[in-house]
């Protein structure tokens, strides 16, 4: 079979961004193609329950169909779904959304408002990671990884989900690099020196962060970069150093250095400002951040009585903002710059009533602190990766009136939801927000209520 042209019609798209199509009754994972579309693909791979294909040709085009505006999209992984068009995409965020309640959380009853599209649908992030590997031909290239490609980065020349700046800013330093005959980390040995670029420019203040992410060791020359950067870029507002000698393939560091500037940028959501370092989290897409918290809220229908534990805080902007209309908030966060961060964001926003934690969720929810603070409402904002099997165990005992949970995977939200509503909490709706345009990514916000 693997080899094998085929004519296939494009019925659906997958949550992996990947388009599906039948074959003698078989599923086929198509990585081109929309639905409506009629291609000729080759068969390459085959498994029992599905096949997979790569589109050879387009034979009947969708009227979905649109130009895909960035050059790098037929290979970049960053956006899968350019060529379609966003109300489209929006459509197919909802089934999304509402297929893994039904198959995966066992729903049928929770109804899954539309997505609440996106502003800005190109320009929206505020942060960009950029990947420094060893090319096999010799040399190196900084970058995006290319689609489905853990190892392999093509050299980024413009990417149009950030501002043109940052782009400029890449290929700076990628021109650096090779002037000064840098090493460059191959992610297959681990060795080299030159790891990432983050760049982070917040919408609302325009500050401007780089962050040079490198192997263990003092960054060479290190004067001559801080000038020459800062001099063709002064729009930077400050340059950080992190090194990172761990296998891992995430740009963060463990030793920090700031070499320019305040070492954080600041950013405004609502009325209340935010700071942001290196390596804490906060939600690469302002303008619909602050639709998701409003919505959050809207569902959540804060009281002057609530006290309110706040779930994997990040820098603590949710109950930074939900603050002024609750009794109390505790936020819990594993990392602990972001924890530094969060306390920073409370006292520059005047915020008495607020106080952190560090520490996991798991082991937070078995504290003395956890038993004591008679927390009637609870927020959970987690990684892709969902609740934790002892957090979900804990936070049903913990038995809060109300849950706002806040997800960025519409799988593992599923999952949780349907322990949550087995546990006796009800799920009336969902609401989508569309924070990452051309990506298969969604994310929701959500009130779980005790029966
Ligand atoms: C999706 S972010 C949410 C941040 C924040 N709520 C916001 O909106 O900006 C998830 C956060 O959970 C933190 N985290 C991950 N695992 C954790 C754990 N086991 N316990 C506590 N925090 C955790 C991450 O460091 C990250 O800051």
């Amino acid at each position: 079979m693997n080899g094998k042209q085929v004519e296939i019609e494009v019925t659906d798209l997958a949550f992996s961004g990947k388009a599906v199509g039948h074959l003698d009754g078989k599923v086929v994972f198509l990585d081109g193609g929309l639905p409506g579309e009629k291609v000729l693909a080759q068969i390459t791979a085959s498994r029992p329950r599905f096949d997979k294909a790569s589109v050879i040709k387009i034979l009947r085009e969708s009227e979905r169909r649109v130009p895909a505006v960035c050059p790098h999209f037929a290979y970049c992984g960053g956006c899968t779904w350019q060529d379609l068009t966003y109300q489209d995409q929006l459509v197919y965020k909802k089934k999304q959304v509402t297929d893994c309640l039904e198959r995966i959380g066992g729903l049928e009853d929770t109804t899954v408002r539309d997505v609440i599209g996106s502003v800005e649908v190109f320009r929206y992030r505020n942060k960009m990671e950029f990947s420094f590997n060893t090319a096999p031909e010799g040399g190196f290239t900084l970058g995006l990884h290319r689609r489905g490609r853990f190892d392999e980065i093509f050299d980024l020349e413009r990417c149009f989900l950030t501002q043109d700046l940052v782009s400029e800013i890449v290929v700076w330093v990628r021109d650096y690099v090779c002037r000064e005959g840098l090493s460059v980390y191959d992610v297959s040995n681990h060795t080299g020196y030159m790891r990432f670029v983050m760049i982070r420019q917040a919408k609302r203040t325009r500050d401007l962060m780089v962050n040079v992410v490198t192997n263990y060791g003092d960054f060479p020359q290190r004067d001559r970069f801080i000038r020459e950067i800062t001099t063709a870029f002064p729009q930077i507002t400050t340059l950080v150093h992190n090194q990172n000698g761990q296998k891992s393939n995430v740009a963060t560091g463990e030793i920090e250095t700031v070499l320019f500037g305040c070492g954080y940028v600041e950013e405004r959501l609502f009325d209340s400002s935010f700071r942001i370092r290196a390596n804490s989290f906060f939600q690469t897409n302002t303008v619909q951040t602050e639709t998701l918290y409003r919505v959050g809220f809207d569902l959540l229908e804060p009281r002057p009585n609530y006290r309110v534990l706040d779930l994997y805080c990040g820098t603590g902007s949710i109950g930074i903002l939900l603050a002024p209309y609750v009794e109390n908030v505790v936020g819990v966060e594993l990392v602990s710059d972001a924890i530094k961060v969060a306390r920073e964001n409370a006292h520059v926003n005047g915020t008495k009533n607020i106080s952190f934690f560090e520490g996991s969720v798991k082991d937070f929810l078995k504290s003395k602190e956890a038993q004591e603070g008679q927390f009637n409402i609870v927020i959970v904002d987690p990684p892709r990766a969902g609740l934790h099997p002892k957090a979900m165990k804990r936070l049903i005992g913990f038995g809060p009136e109300k849950i706002l949970y806040i997800s960025c995977n519409p799988s593992t939200f599923a999952r949780d939801a349907g322990e949550l509503v087995a546990a006796g909490y009800k799920l009336p709706v969902v609401r989508p927000v569309d924070m990452f345009p051309h990506t298969m990514h969604i994310e929701l916000a959500s009130v779980f209520s005790r029966n």
